[in-house]
């Protein structure tokens, strides 16, 4: 019996074996570890009141922090020909709202930290997040979403794909036959918004958090948070507009819906296309 079901299962095909949901009852193997303090640092970009205090309190814990926030504020950011050796004068230069995005944008570089995990896929898959986390802070206020919490949405938006990478890799631990290199474009491409959703659930983050991420390319399917999932949408769109680490996709913004419904008109998408090199140059400073 217990041979026969193994056969069984040894001729299963990975592709299938995700598409059927059946995955998420042995993947806990493959589920990302969060770095040690992702918790708080996704709570301090939710809290819309958070002090400089309380950010310089995190930043001084996490040495791999602690240096990126002090060398941002002695890169482009800074005027100023003073050196800056302290987190505090550091926060303070850069401001509160950048090392917010400098704490979650670090965070999950260090989720793809693997690269025999991941390939290069990982890497590019987090530099893409980056540039989405900036659109998406970008065009929230105009849709009256709040600008951290746009950004972590945008960053966390395709953390999915890594799940399903590894669960690629890892098929052979599974008993399902490995998936060819276009069967895995496929499933990613169909599964990776709902596999975002169950990471989310895994790693106990705020569940809000899940409309934006799940339904990123179907905001029309969200209930309880469509517009963070329009502002997720449009602000992944807009980085296939200007390429940040995907593929071009030359679309009309200003015919599509759901632009219009976040107050994304033809002239707030000209200004954006004239701030994307900025944007992109910020998000590159961002990357570790
Ligand atoms: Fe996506
Ligand atoms: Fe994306």
């Amino acid at each position: 019996m217990a041979s026969s079901l193994r056969v069984e299962v040894t001729q299963g095909r990975w592709a299938d074996w995700m598409r059927s949901g059946d995955w998420e009852r042995s993947a806990n193997t493959a589920i990302p570890m969060l770095p040690a303090q992702a918790q708080e640092i996704v709570n301090l970009a939710l809290d819309p009141d958070v002090t400089a205090a309380r950010i310089v309190a995190i930043v001084s814990r996490d040495p791999v922090l602690a240096t990126r926030v002090v060398q941002l504020a002695n890169s482009a950011f800074s005027a100023s020909s003073t050196e800056i050796t302290s987190i505090n004068e550091a926060v303070v230069r850069v401001g509160t709202g950048l090392v917010r995005n400098v704490m979650t944008s670090t965070c999950l570089s260090a989720l793809a930290a693997g690269p025999h995990v991941y390939g290069s896929r990982g890497r590019e898959c987090i530099d893409h997040s980056i540039g989405v986390a900036y659109l998406a802070s970008s065009i929230a206020p105009a849709a009256g979403e709040e600008s951290s919490e746009a950004f972590l949405y945008g960053l966390l938006h395709d953390v999915g794909k890594l799940l399903i990478i590894k669960l690629a890799r890892q098929a052979k631990r599974y008993s399902v036959v490995p998936p060819s290199d276009e069967e895995l474009e496929q499933v990613v491409a169909e599964q990776h918004a709902k596999a975002a959703g169950y990471l989310l659930r895994q790693w106990g983050l705020p569940g809000r958090l899940r409309d934006p991420l799940v339904w990123h390319h179907e905001p029309d399917r969200a209930e309880e948070r469509p517009v963070s999932a329009a502002v997720a949408y449009a602000a992944n769109r807009l980085a296939h507009r200007y390429g940040f680490v995907c593929s071009l996709d030359d679309f009309d913004p200003t015919a599509d819906p759901v632009f219009e419904r976040i107050g994304l008109d033809a002239a707030a998408v000209a200004r954006l296309d004239l701030e994307a090199p900025e944007l992109f140059k910020l998000a590159g400073k961002l990357k570790s």
